[in-house]
């Protein structure tokens, strides 16, 4: 056996080497083999802890070679550049890595680590201020588990939140579960949660057709700029009048024109039907985008209240042209945007669509200076445009069996280790990925319960 004769055995205990203070490699016995994930601590009480991001099988094929980053107390001077030569090293502590995962400020408490219930892992509140990406397939708990992260900004920030919630899951945010602990009950009571229904006599979800941008109503008419010149140069010419007319009164005042191609405008929006969709229009009254200016701790919108497709998307539009018109207040906003797929898919079908997702892509390049973060949640990460989802740094991700998304989440969130994503094909249902820099560590989560009641449940099976 010549070829293995020059190969070191392997170390009956794990040893760690680092030259530099920052990366580390470590050998030992397969019987002491850690997962990806997991971490290991030096002796001393000034030791930083080893975070395993790969592990593989020595060159002997009988022991394992693992590397990764030293973590934690490795800040002050020497320490950061300290070397470490056959150290031995065993299974992290509970208290040292509850440290460095919840930090002395542990309020946006999300759940416990998958593997080792006893430590409890955080987010960093101030770190809200990116682009989200909340990735698994169905049934994986995305939006339970998203209802905890809306309760926990809530509970323990002052973040405003505006909720896109197409199938009606977060409309009871503002109320508390059976079991919610008192403390609970009481700060979330005390926090403005309005929820915004289409048709709703009290709380109605509608915008003015005479608020939106040009580009915006062209949309909803399905006109194109060049095709349709004539009627939509009609538009611009005509409609930016328009505030001072009631809406079921805008045909009239395109008639009163005399002028062929505001005629043929005024057709167009009778045929459509676009001025009778009821629950779209506020006909006078109070828009969405001003209960929205007024900043309550969250506003629900209930998208999925529409029967029509075009009238969820219209409302969007409104909504996202009206934050974007007003970036420059920055003033912070978490824009949650549950089913993302919906409103910023790659190739939308209609123009309406189009013009939603060219917005939000515009958000995801520049809104971060103005205030204006998203957190978009959807199934497969070809779903959403590849521009908005480039633009993400924090990332979830729940169960996720298929090897193509994975490899494609791997390209794209090149700084979560390829072991961790790995795992997602087996997590069970309400365990997350969280990784980026709303976290202070990659982390495979338990997620905690809920406080407030989940909207739309599954459908159980009738039985006997
Ligand atoms: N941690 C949990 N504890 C108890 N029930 C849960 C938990 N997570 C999810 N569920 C239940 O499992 C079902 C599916 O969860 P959820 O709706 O969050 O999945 P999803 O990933 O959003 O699915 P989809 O992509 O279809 O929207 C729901 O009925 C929810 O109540
Ligand atoms: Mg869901």
């Amino acid at each position: 056996m010549a070829a293995n004769d020059d190969v070191d055995p392997s170390p009956a205990v794990p040893l760690l080497e680092s030259r530099d203070g920052r990366s580390f490699t470590v050998r030992g016995p397969m019987s002491e083999c850690p997962r990806v994930g997991e971490y290991l601590a030096i002796e001393g009480a000034e030791a930083p802890l080893a975070f395993v991001e790969e592990v593989a099988t020595d060159s002997a094929g009988e022991g394992f070679v693992a590397s990764g980053s030293l973590v934690g107390d490795v800040s002050n001077g020497a320490e950061a550049r300290a070397r470490w030569s056959q150290a031995p090293v065993q299974p992290g502590p509970a208290s040292a890595v509850q440290r460095l995962l919840s930090g002395p400020d542990d309020q946006l408490h999300l759940g416990q680590l998958a593997d080792r219930a006893e430590v409890g892992v955080a987010l960093i509140p101030k770190r809200l201020n990116r682009h989200t990406f909340w990735c698994g397939q169905s049934g994986s708990s995305k939006t339970y588990a998203l209802g905890v992260l809306l309760e926990r900004i809530l509970l323990t920030t002052r973040l405003p939140m505006v909720i896109f919630d197409p199938n009606s899951d977060f409309v009871r945010l503002g109320e508390t579960a059976n079991g919610a602990d008192a403390e609970s009950r009481a700060t979330l009571g005390a926090r403005q949660v309005v929820v915004l229904r289409p048709g709703d006599e009290t709380s109605p979800l509608h915008v003015l057709f005479q608020e939106m941008t040009a580009r915006a109503r062209a949309a909803v008419l399905r006109l194109d700029p060049v095709v349709d010149r004539a009627e939509y140069n009609a538009l611009l010419r005509l409609m930016q009048d328009v505030d001072a007319v009631e809406t079921m009164d805008i045909v009239a005042y395109l008639l009163s024109h005399d002028d062929p191609d505001a005629a043929a405008l005024a057709q167009r929006l009778q045929n459509l039907g676009v001025l009778e969709w009821k629950t779209t229009w506020a006909y006078g009254a109070e828009s969405a985008t001003a209960v929205i200016d007024r900043r309550p701790a969250a506003t629900v919108l209930d998208l999925g209240g529409y029967d029509r497709n075009e009238e969820q998307l219209t409302v969007a539009l409104a909504i996202l042209d009206d934050l974007w018109a007003r970036r420059t207040e920055r003033r912070p906003l978490l824009l949650v945007i549950d089913e993302a797929h919906n409103l910023c898919p790659p190739d939308p079908e209609t123009p309406l669509g189009v013009a939603v997702r060219d917005r939000l892509i515009q958000i995801a390049a520049e809104g971060r200076k103005y205030g204006l973060w998203l957190l978009l949640s959807t199934q497969r990460p070809s779903k959403v445009h590849p521009g908005i989802v480039s633009q993400c740094d924090n990332l979830t991700l729940m169960r996720m069996n298929s090897h193509d998304d994975l490899d494609q989440l791997s390209l794209i969130f090149g700084f979560v280790p390829r072991g961790l994503l790995a795992q997602a094909a087996r997590f069970r249902q309400g365990e997350a990925l969280v990784a980026g820099g709303f976290v202070p560590m990659p982390s495979i989560v338990r997620v905690r319960p809920r406080v407030t009641p989940e909207g739309g449940v599954d459908v159980p099976v009738p039985m006997p």
